[in-house]
């Protein structure tokens, strides 16, 4: 038998950075974020009649052959058999999975993925042991447990995740455009499972929980007052926070380079001038996310042709 599923990224605006617990990836503060239906990972798991699992890439016809490096696919795997020992499932699986943004496109798809792996082993094992679908929220926490992130996946548009609860937040700005610049195609050298643990490190981390939540605080209402520019300078304050906590870490680091310090210089003398622009994110890497309103999508269409085509890659 056969299950398929598929699950968006998301981008946060209000950070994930730090651990409590890492065997169950429980944040050290709430985390807020936006999802994009458009970039999707896609998961088809199939019954195998040995006794371990295996990854194989899904392939989707026109599209290039999808890869995961050895600890990615062990990473994945670890994830199934956690699912199966809580569904006390005994047999093997082989997962093919991909992304429909294209591989190698230095964007994190762990939350993508996670989710997807996590919604399809579900409908599998409650196939396989006869039993009811658990609630989307309990998905969502088991997600958490494969990538922290994952769990913000499973709501749409806005979802808020706090210790062991996430949940889907109504506000405003439902239907924003998302362009992703891709300064970089690379692999990031620092992972963001390395990120959470060195941060730690950083002498701005002991009152990080507190102006996470500051900014979460900032932000909501924010949205609800539909004041997008407080929305867009909370946003710009929050991602900096979190990359001043890795300039400080010992060892410090940095996924800012030169191409993406010069595009968010070029974005923030851009609002500046105009009073208006999008909001703008990065997360632990040097690409760059911006969300558009409805309305501005004559701006964002300008932005990208007048300053971004033939030099970055925009998705
Ligand atoms: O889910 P993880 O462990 O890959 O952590 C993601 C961390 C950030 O992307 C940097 C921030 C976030 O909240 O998504």
């Amino acid at each position: 038998m056969q299950w398929f599923a598929q699950a968006p990224a998301n981008i946060a605006l209000i950070k994930y950075m730090g651990k409590t617990n890492e065997d169950e990836n429980i944040p050290e503060n709430p985390s807020f974020s936006y999802t994009l239906d458009r970039l999707l990972s896609n998961v088809m798991i199939e019954e195998h009649p040995g006794s371990q699992d295996f990854w194989a890439p899904l392939s989707i016809p026109g599209a290039p052959k999808f890869q995961l490096s050895k600890q990615g696919q062990e990473r994945y795997l670890a994830h199934l058999a956690f699912l199966k020992k809580k569904f006390n499932y005994r047999g093997a699986f082989v997962v093919h999975s991909s992304n429909n943004f294209p591989h190698g496109s230095g964007l994190a798809s762990s939350a993508s993925s996670f989710a997807a792996l996590t919604k399809c082993a579900i409908l599998a094992l409650c196939e396989l042991k006869k039993e009811d679908l658990p609630s989307i929220e309990i998905q969502a926490t088991l997600a958490r447990h494969g990538s922290g992130s994952a769990c913000r996946s499973f709501f749409s548009p806005w979802a808020l995740w706090d210790q062991d609860t996430v949940t889907g937040v109504v506000l405003p700005y439902s239907n924003l455009i998302h362009q992703v610049i891709l300064v970089s195609h690379e692999e990031k050298s620092i992972s963001s499972s390395a990120a959470h643990r060195l941060v730690k490190t950083s002498n701005l981390y002991s009152h990080r929980a507190h102006r996470a939540q500051n900014n979460l605080k900032t932000l909501m209402h924010a949205l609800e007052a539909s004041d997008w520019a407080s929305a867009y300078q909370v946003t710009w304050k929050e991602f900096h926070d979190m990359h001043h906590l890795f300039a400080t870490a010992t060892p410090p680091f940095s996924y800012i380079n030169e191409q993406s310090q010069a595009l968010l210089t070029a974005l923030k003398s851009s609002w500046d001038r105009l009073g208006d622009g999008p909001l703008i994110t990065m997360d632990a890497g040097p690409n760059i996310h911006l969300l558009y309103r409805p309305d501005q999508a004559d701006m964002a269409l300008r932005f990208k042709h007048d300053q971004l085509i033939g030099e970055y890659d925009v998705l």
